[in-house]
C-alpha cells in the first residue's frame, strides 16, 4: 500500500474543481497555462490546449471552427461582465456571463467554440447542433470535455443553455456526466456518496475506474495500491475525487 495525504490548496486545484455563482476560483488555485498563436491568439491550460486539438485532429477540422475565448484574468472576466451590462441589459447579462471571480474562463479549463463566419458574436457565437459542430459537440467527451450549461440545468448552473461553451473536465468524468446527463454542480453531489470502501466503478472499452470522494479539512491521508495508478482533483467545495485506472478487464 502507499498513502497519499491530501491538504486544503489541492481541494481548490484539478481539473474538477466547480466554479459557479457560489464557489469563486480560490487564490491557491494553479495553472500551467500556455499561450497560443494561431488565428487569434489566447492563453489555455496546456492538457486542454493538446486535448482540443486530438479531437480536432481526429474529426479532421481545421479551420471551420474557432476558439473565441479560453483563460480570462478576473480583470478581463469584469471588463467583459461591464461591457454586456452596457451593450445587453442585466438580464441578458446575469443570463449567460458569470461575474468575476465566477467564470470557468479563469481556470483555463473553458473554451468558447463558434462556427467560423465574418461575424462572430463574442458573447453568444454560433455552435449549432448541427454539421461539423455536432460532430464535435458528440467526440469531446472522448477527449474529457462536457458542454457546460445545457439545455434544462439553468435553475442549478445559474446560466442559460451555452451550446458553445465546453469545459475540460477530464476521462472519464466526461463520459459519466454524459451518460447521465449530470451537469457538472449535479455530478459533483453524485460523488459524495462514493468513498474508498465504497467507490463508483465505471467500464468503458474494457477499462475500469474506481471513483470516489475524499473530504478534507486540515489534511486527510488516503490509502491506495502501491501500483495504483490515479488522480486527484479537488472539487473546489470541501474535498477531492479521486480516479483510480484499474486494470483493464
Ligand atoms: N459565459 C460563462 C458563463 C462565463 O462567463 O464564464
Ligand atoms: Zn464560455
Amino acid at each position: 500500500m502507499q498513502t497519499k495525504t491530501l491538504y486544503k490548496k489541492d481541494i481548490y486545484n484539478g481539473s474538477l474543481v466547480l466554479v459557479n455563482h457560489n464557489y469563486p476560483i480560490h487564490q491557491d488555485y494553479c495553472s500551467s497555462m500556455i499561450n497560443v498563436h494561431e488565428n487569434v491568439s489566447y492563453q489555455v491550460e496546456q492538457k486542454v490546449h493538446k486535448l482540443f486539438w486530438q479531437c480536432m485532429n481526429h474529426l479532421q477540422i481545421k479551420d471551420e471552427i474557432v476558439i473565441t475565448s479560453a483563460y480570462r484574468s478576473a480583470q478581463d472576466q469584469e471588463k467583459l461582465y461591464n461591457h454586456s451590462l452596457k451593450e445587453n441589459g442585466k438580464d441578458y447579462t446575469q443570463k449567460y456571463v458569470a461575474k468575476s471571480h465566477h467564470s470557468e474562463h479563469e481556470t483555463g479549463l473553458a473554451i468558447d467554440l463558434a462556427l467560423r463566419t465574418n461575424h462572430i458574436d463574442m458573447i453568444c457565437p454560433d455552435f449549432p447542433y448541427t454539421g461539423i459542430c455536432q460532430k464535435f459537440r458528440e467526440l469531446c467527451y472522448d477527449y474529457g470535455f462536457v458542454e457546460r450549461y445545457g439545455e434544462f440545468k439553468q435553475s442549478i448552473t445559474h446560466i442559460s443553455q451555452e451550446p458553445w461553451h465546453f469545459r475540460y473536465v477530464g476521462f472519464p468524468h466526461s463520459l459519466i456526466m454524459k451518460d447521465k446527463n449530470l451537469c457538472l454542480e449535479e455530478y459533483h453531489d453524485f460523488l459524495k456518496q462514493y468513498t474508498p470502501y465504497h467507490p463508483y466503478t465505471y467500464v468503458v472499452n474494457q477499462r475500469v475506474f474506481d471513483i470516489y470522494y475524499v473530504p478534507v479539512k486540515q489534511s486527510t491521508t488516503i490509502a491506495l495500491r502501491s501500483d495504483a495508478v490515479y488522480q486527484i482533483s479537488g472539487n473546489n467545495m470541501d474535498g477531492a475525487i479521486v480516479t483510480v485506472w484499474r486494470n483493464c478487464l
